[in-house]
């Protein structure tokens, strides 16, 4: 247990917990974009309150849901923990004007860029995730069966110019967190090798431009009425 316990407390791996939750939860987001998407059916939202309805009560996505929460919690916890923990190795160097030719911005501001998205996360969560749960939504009737109509909740939200520029800045940050994020993960995991770098490194900046660019598609489409 004592193996597990130092393990986990050196700066190795720290970062292999940061490396294996980030990687969990940018598997999140892909299903989550999937899901979301749907809101852009012109269906008036009956494709996605039934997949909302769905994710709500299934059994197996609620177990992989509490997975989700504690690995938005450890991995913002074990950010902190780093940072810190480079801080003191670093000591009055931290002074020192970075002349940033080796490092990239997002890599150099990744503490920034986790606290602007955690801060979106909690506000996100409050106004969509809440009320999916407890909040009193009105209801669709689909084929004989009562069903929240979350669809409409955030069609409203989505009605307000300054709640979508919201959006679209936190998908900023969100992209320039997953740029450093992505490939840094892989070596982490050891998972880089000179052959297959460039394909890594291809595959991480497309995800980190395409998955948040879609994500603030859908605010700005549904305000647009497009
Ligand atoms: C325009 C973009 C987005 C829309 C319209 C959206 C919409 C929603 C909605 C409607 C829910 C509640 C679903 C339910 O409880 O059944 C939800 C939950 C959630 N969202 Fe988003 N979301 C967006 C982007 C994001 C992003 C970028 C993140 C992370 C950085 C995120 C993180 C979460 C989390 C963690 C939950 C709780 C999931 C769960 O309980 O399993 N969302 N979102």
């Amino acid at each position: 247990m004592k193996w597990f316990l130092d393990m986990f407390s050196s700066t190795l791996g720290r970062k292999l917990v940061m490396a294996l939750t980030g990687l969990f939860l940018i598997s999140f987001l892909v299903i989550h974009l999937i899901g979301n998407l749907q809101l852009l059916k012109p269906d008036g939202g009956h494709a996605f309150n039934v997949y909302a309805e769905f994710m709500t009560h299934n059994p197996l996505i609620k177990t992989v849901s509490y997975s989700l929460y504690t690995s938005i919690l450890i991995h913002s916890v074990w950010a902190l923990m780093l940072t810190i923990q480079n801080r003191k190795a670093r000591g009055p160097q931290r002074y020192a004007v970075n002349s940033g030719k080796s490092t990239t911005w997002s890599s150099r501001n990744m503490g920034i860029l986790g606290t602007l998205l955690l801060i979106f996360i909690v506000v996100h969560m409050r106004d969509f995730w809440a009320q999916m749960h407890w909040g009193g939504i009105p209801t669709q009737n689909y084929e004989g069966k009562e069903v929240k109509d979350l669809y409409a909740i955030v069609a409203l939200a989505f009605t307000e110019g300054w709640y979508v520029a919201l959006y679209v800045i936190c998908m900023i940050g969100l992209a320039f967190h997953l740029y450093h994020g992505f490939v840094s993960a892989f070596q982490t995991l050891g998972l880089n090798h000179m052959k297959y770098n460039p394909v890594i490194s291809f595959v991480g900046k497309t995800f980190s431009i395409v998955v948040p660019a879609l994500f603030a598609w859908i605010p700005i489409s549904m305000f647009f009425k497009l």
